[in-house]
């Protein structure tokens, strides 16, 4: 199958250009610029398909670094299988995904990441990969990690949250830290100072505050930008490279800005929520609403000024990814189990389906260029996470991950407009996109074509990443 995407603005981390994209099979084939008859000077009648780009934006697939599929969490699962997931992602122009194994304390790392294997295998739309988090450092686990590199899982998240549950001690931390370095790994972490949080917690419960928002307000930006500079010293230490997750304060990335400025070898990622939503407009609305918005780290104030300070810090390339941290739970009888009690609320938001149009609105608002968005979310999210050469540019050789998006076009995002995701609700309800996926291409495969699923459970295939393109 040969597909001619034609008079098309292809977009790159490096620029836009006027040009036709050859697709052959799973790859792309060509990128010709008007006027290049090096294939032929008809190519288009021997296509199999010919799609008229004209007046859209050509860019590559987007790739989510931070999902969450059915994953246990909180005392219940997170509600999109790999199935429903990925098939919402495709919906919203993203073509790969890399979701989280996890496992905890007392559990062997090999059989977790065998699990997360058989939750996904034949289940996908769209390909994905594994981070593993390790939620119990120890001899075995350490040795386990040499391992998954071995076998394409190249990344590692550890947690400075959740005591008795993820929490690694620091001691743990540096264990994994050095590991990582002797194997060329890199740490991702969930920098929140938990045992501080903890206590927090148990006096706002014991003074009655049970609302959702006091999940915020007991976990103030100092608790990120202390476990963040914490994570970093730790990092600086054994020399290992370290990717801090969901980073939502702007005091954290201060922190992280400061050490980058000094050399070390540390990358912020962001994510939708933390650019658009805040702690006043969602997460304090009145009665149990703000449920749907508890999610790690918080949503925060948008009188202190961080969702702004975030959209600086990313044309900075202080923060140089966003991801969803996709993790959802419905409404009913999921964030409901938190009701007088905000600390038993399932941590997570869905938002797998939304965030290329998301950022985009950040390209229409003038916050980041064209290139930009593509850059951060998906070319350095491939050179992140060893996926470029195959993932995250359009240029021959790549595979065929392709999305054609209508910058004239419009998306209302509303559950019962546009959604895919297996939840109950939008955590992004009423937002109106001034742009529009309209085509989204995955390794060759149409799956989206003119608000049509033509896709396919089991397309996805297991990515096998190499080590980051960040390591030093
Ligand atoms: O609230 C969140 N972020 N849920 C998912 C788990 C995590 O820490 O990433
Ligand atoms: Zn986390
Ligand atoms: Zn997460």
């Amino acid at each position: 199958m040969t597909i001619l995407i034609k008079n098309g603005t292809v977009v790159t981390a490096q620029g836009s250009t006027q040009a036709d994209v050859l697709i052959d099979g799973e790859r792309i084939a060509a990128v010709l610029a008007p006027g290049d008859t090096s294939l032929g000077a008809n190519i288009e009648a021997s296509a199999d398909r010919v799609i008229d780009a004209t007046g859209k934006y050509v860019v590559p697939g987007g790739i989510d670094g931070h999902t969450h599929m059915e994953m246990p969490f909180g005392g219940t699962v997170a509600s999109d299988s790999f199935e429903t997931g990925t098939r919402a992602a495709a919906w919203g122009g993203t073509t790969t995904i890399i979701d989280f194994a996890v496992q905890k304390q007392g559990e062997r790392v090999q059989e977790c990441l065998a699990a997360w294997h058989d939750k996904a295998r034949g289940n996908c739309a769209i390909d994905y990969g594994f981070h593993q988090v390790v939620g119990g450092v120890d001899s075995e686990s350490l040795k386990a990690m040499d391992e998954l590199v071995d076998e394409g899982v190249t990344t590692f998240k550890l947690f400075m949250a959740y005591p008795g549950v993820f929490l690694s001690s620091d001691g743990q931390i540096m264990q994994a830290m050095q590991q990582a370095s002797s194997n060329g790994s890199m740490i991702m972490m969930h920098a929140e100072n938990g045992s501080a949080i903890d206590v927090l917690v148990a006096q706002a419960l014991a003074e009655g505050k049970t609302d959702p928002k006091y999940h915020s307000l007991t976990r103030p930006w100092e608790t990120e930008a202390e476990a963040t500079n914490r994570a970093i010293m730790l990092a600086r230490m054994t020399g290992a490279p370290l990717y801090i997750v969901h980073m939502s304060a702007k005091q954290a990335v201060e922190v992280l800005q400061k050490h980058k400025d000094e050399g070390w070898n540390v990358f912020g990622e962001t994510c939708p929520q933390y650019l658009y939503l805040s702690l006043e407009e969602q997460l304090a609305q009145p009665g149990f609403e703000g449920a749907k918005w508890v999610c790690s780290t918080p949503l925060r104030s948008r009188a202190e000024g961080h969702q702004d300070e975030l959209w600086r810090y990313l044309r900075t390339n202080d923060l140089s990814v966003i991801s969803t941290d996709h993790c959802p739970f419905c409404f009913k009888e999921q964030k409901e189990m938190g009701v007088g009690d905000f600390s038993k609320i399932p941590n997570g938001i869905g938002s797998v389906e939304h965030r290329m149009d998301l950022i985009f609105q950040g390209v229409v608002d003038g916050k980041i260029t064209v290139e930009r968005w593509v850059e951060l979310c998906s070319t350095t999210p491939a050179r992140m996470f060893g996926l470029y050469g195959r993932k995250g540019a359009i240029a021959p050789g790549f595979d065929a991950d392709v999305v054609i998006y209508d910058p004239a076009g419009r998306t209302e995002i509303g559950f019962h407009k546009t959604h895919h995701m297996n939840m109950d609700h939008s955590a992004w309800e009423g937002f109106v996109i001034d742009g529009h996926v309209d085509t989204v291409i995955s390794r060759g495969s149409v799956v989206i074509d003119d608000n049509e699923y033509l896709g396919t459970k089991g397309h996805g295939q297991f990515l096998k990443r190499g080590l980051s393109q960040y390591l030093i």
